[in-house]
């Protein structure tokens, strides 16, 4: 199977605009194995509660594709309680065979905002450990690819928007990520793009080097007439039809910069 660069991105838009679907298409695509954040039970499938779980499954010789780590408490009302429980999550990714981290697999972080806030110290150790794992290929052939889904850009940490690699847009409606959205990317147009997005349309924003070696971002319109490439049910149990991110990137002849 063709490689593709693991990424580091996160996913913003509306509530019931396939976040979290998108989410998983792309996990799948970067990896064989797949781990899911789901604080919130979004997905299906092979549901664990805690470490040795998780460890038995990525030890194992034969195994489901997506595992979902489902925190046993609803951590959603504590950002203390979600870094706990992520922590445990990530206290087996980072100590593998001959106490080296695991790799080689995708991991989507579904309701990320817990997990992170304005300040750098906000930021979830393990979130951080993984951002910078990720987007590395290929110096690590075999890497890690994180996506994190919220609701609004400004949701993320100045951190993660720092180490993305990708970004993808479903319809907004935060007020405040158009006006963010302009400062960050100093482009009315985009934000004009973001405004008029139908349902199930993406916008994916990537790191592109120019001439002169320097990174610029660039972005390109997922139409809704192919959003079924992209429609995983996050049963996890079908893989995924999006063969390749970047046919998208290219197909529709819409790329521009940001
Ligand atoms: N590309 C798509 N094509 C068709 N239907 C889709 C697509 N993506 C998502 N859906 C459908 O839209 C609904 C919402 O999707 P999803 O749960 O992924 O949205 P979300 O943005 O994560 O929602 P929430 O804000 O509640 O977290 C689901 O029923 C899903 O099947
Ligand atoms: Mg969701």
């Amino acid at each position: 199977m063709k490689r593709i660069p693991d990424i580091s991105a996160y996913i913003f838009g509306g509530r019931g605009q396939g976040k979290t679907t998108l989410s998983l298409a792309l996990a799948l695509i970067h990896h064989e194995n797949v781990i899911v954040w789901d604080p919130s039970a979004q997905f299906d499938g092979y549901v664990i509660s805690y470490p040795h779980e998780l460890r038995v499954w990525i030890e194992a010789d034969e195994r489901p594709r997506v595992c979902v780590y489902r925190p046993v408490i609803d951590i959603r009302g504590s950002r203390s309680e979600a870094h706990e429980q992520f922590a445990e999550m990530m206290s087996v990714l980072v100590n593998g065979p001959n106490g080296r981290p695991y790799s080689d697999y995708s991991v989507i972080v579904d309701e990320a905002d817990n997990l992170q806030g304005p300040t750098a110290r906000e930021l979830c150790a393990g979130l951080n450990w993984l951002m910078r794992r990720s987007g590395k290929w290929p110096r690590h052939p075999y890497g890690v690819t994180v996506i994190q889904n919220s609701h609004a850009l400004v949701d993320f940490s100045a951190t993660v928007k720092r180490l993305a690699t990708d970004i993808f847009i479903v319809a907004a409606e935060n007020r405040r990520d158009f006006q963010q959205l302009k400062e960050q990317f100093g482009s009315e147009n985009l934000a004009a793009h973001v405004f008029n997005l139908r349902q199930h349309e993406v916008i994916h924003l990537y790191k592109s080097t120019d001439d002169a070696g320097r990174h610029r971002w660039c972005y390109s319109v997922w139409p809704r007439e192919q959003s079924e490439s992209w429609h995983v049910e996050p049963a996890g149990a079908r893989a995924s039809r999006l063969q390749e991110r970047s046919r998208m990137d290219s197909d529709d002849g819409a790329n521009q910069s940001a």
